[in-house]
């Protein structure tokens, strides 16, 4: 079954419950550096004790025995995902996995969305001089291998990738997706983006959806649109 996740961008907990309180058909929320900054692990327990599944996306990227110990913290508080960034090496991949144990999947982020460009991947600068939308997906690529290699749950990727990333991890990684826009919804800062229905069919396992829904006139509604769009 494919998870549709709410990304709580909101400043402050009580903005964020008051819409959750309109959303009772909602299964897992995403929480963020900002909100966790504002409100850390008191609103975490909250949402957790509201019967709901928490994405804790950190995007830890440090030593490996510092996010060893951010990954266990994690498992303390009782989130059901969480994120590392890929490019903070193999060495930083196996310490959060092995700390996560089993017990809480960790996955990771191969490409901020934000970055797009040849400069942004010296690493592949010598054999792609120019950007281009295929060094990009070659990236992409090649971290989800690395992070699977490196025993994570799963990746996190844009739409547009999901399908050449399903191919290089096999059928049972998690692909976690954001940007996902159905026709009327607005962009915003999202260049790479696709419908909820065509993530699924490519091969996602979890959405990520936040504007789409927060910014909507009857979330309530709009939750369900989305709901039922991914079967
Ligand atoms: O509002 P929107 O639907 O664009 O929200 C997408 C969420 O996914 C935001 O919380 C954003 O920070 C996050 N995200 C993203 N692209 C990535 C990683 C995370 O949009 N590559």
């Amino acid at each position: 079954m494919v998870e549709l996740i709410l990304a709580l961008d909101l400043p402050a907990r009580d903005e964020a419950l008051r819409l959750l309180d309109r959303l009772p058909g909602l299964r897992w929320v995403k929480v963020g550096s900002v909100l966790m900054t504002a409100e850390g692990p008191p609103l975490v327990r909250e949402l957790v004790g509201r019967g709901l599944r928490v994405f804790l996306d950190l995007k830890w990227h440090d030593i490996p025995n510092t996010v060893a110990g951010a990954v266990a913290a994690a498992r303390t508080l009782g989130v059901h995902l969480a994120t590392v960034h890929i490019a903070g090496g193999d060495a930083m991949m196996r310490a959060a996995a092995q700390s996560a144990g089993g017990a809480l999947p960790v996955v990771g982020v191969t490409v901020l969305t934000s970055q797009g460009t040849a400069a942004d991947f010296p690493e592949r600068s010598p054999r792609s001089p120019h950007p281009s939308e295929e060094s990009v997906d070659a990236v992409v690529v090649d971290r989800s291998r690395a992070g699977i290699r490196a025993g994570l749950a799963g990746v996190v990727c844009s739409p547009l990738e999901i399908e050449r990333v399903r191919q290089a991890i096999g059928p049972n990684p998690l692909i976690v997706v954001p940007g996902i826009r159905r026709a009327p919804d607005a962009r915003g800062d999202q260049a790479r983006v696709a419908g909820p229905a065509e993530a699924v069919r490519w091969g996602a396992t979890h959405l990520v959806v936040g504007r789409p829904i927060l910014e909507a006139k009857d979330p309530t509604r709009t939750l369900d649109e989305f709901l039922s769009a991914i079967g």
